[in-house]
């Protein structure tokens, strides 16, 4: 589904990234460690198209397609979904309209009686409040709740892969068990997940196929779960 082979990027002329290599098969669920800095969210800022980060070198295929061809929007509707660490607000754009058009966009379905439909089982399943929806997006939202409506956007697109950075951070515990059966549901055989974290606790609901750790701009280690347990009592020194 996804193959990054020697990803070199850079910004404002400092490397950031020096040699990524992933790949990421149908099905898989791969975490993404590391310490503060690494860049692990460039990696996914860069998944995402985000404007300022300089390309030097590597490829990356998403679907038989190259990634870096495509524009953010066609990424999005080619079925890559980046939610971000640091969700935006948008002030003045009605939560429940922004959802109606990437409703519209991903699934072609123009009838809002079939949108509401469709967001309100999510918005039951995913146990969301619905006066969320009748907010800006984001707009004064806690840091929790926008990585709930990350989700809630995430299972309106149904993408092939979801890329979550640190979905986990800011969760309260009930709310993070309720986001982990949320990303569980979502994983079929067709999809794929990569969960940026620096916490095992999401991992022990989401179960990683594969754990890697990032330092440096590069994947220094990969491993099972076990690395996780490893990593908790030794830090990332080793690796
Ligand atoms: N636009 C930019 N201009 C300059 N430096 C940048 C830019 N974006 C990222 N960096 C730098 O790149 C490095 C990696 O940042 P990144 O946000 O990817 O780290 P991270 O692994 O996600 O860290 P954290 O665990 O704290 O979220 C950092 O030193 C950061 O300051
Ligand atoms: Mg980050």
């Amino acid at each position: 589904m996804l193959t990054i082979s020697n990803l070199h990027v850079k910004a404002e002329g400092k490397e950031i990234l020096s040699g990524v290599n992933l790949e990421v098969k149908p099905g898989q669920v791969h975490a993404i460690m590391g310490p503060n800095g690494a860049g692990k969210s460039t990696l996914a800022k860069v998944l995402a198209g985000y404007p300022f980060y300089d390309v030097e070198w590597g490829t990356i295929r998403f679907c038989d397609k190259d990634l870096m061809e495509l524009e953010p929007h066609e990424r999005s509707k080619a079925g890559l979904f980046v939610g971000s660490q640091y969700p935006l607000e948008v002030p003045g754009l009605s939560n429940r309209e922004f959802l109606f058009e990437i409703f519209k966009a991903h699934t072609g379905e123009k009838s809002r009686d079939r949108f509401e439909v469709a967001l309100a089982h999510l918005v039951k399943q995913q146990k969301i409040d619905p006066s969320f929806l009748d907010r800006d997006l984001n707009a004064g939202f806690s840091g929790g709740e926008k990585k709930k409506n990350e989700i809630l956007q995430m299972g309106l697109i149904d993408p092939k892969l979801a890329v979550l950075d640190e979905t986990d951070s800011g969760l309260d515990i009930d709310a993070l068990k309720q986001v982990a059966s949320n990303i569980r549901s979502f994983l079929r055989p067709d999809k794929s997940i990569i969960l940026i974290t620096h916490y095992r606790r999401l991992l022990d609901y989401v179960k990683p196929d594969f754990v890697h750790v990032m330092t440096d701009g590069k994947i220094t280690a990969t491993g099972g779960f076990e690395l996780v347990e490893k990593l908790e009592a030794h830090g990332y020194a080793p690796c």
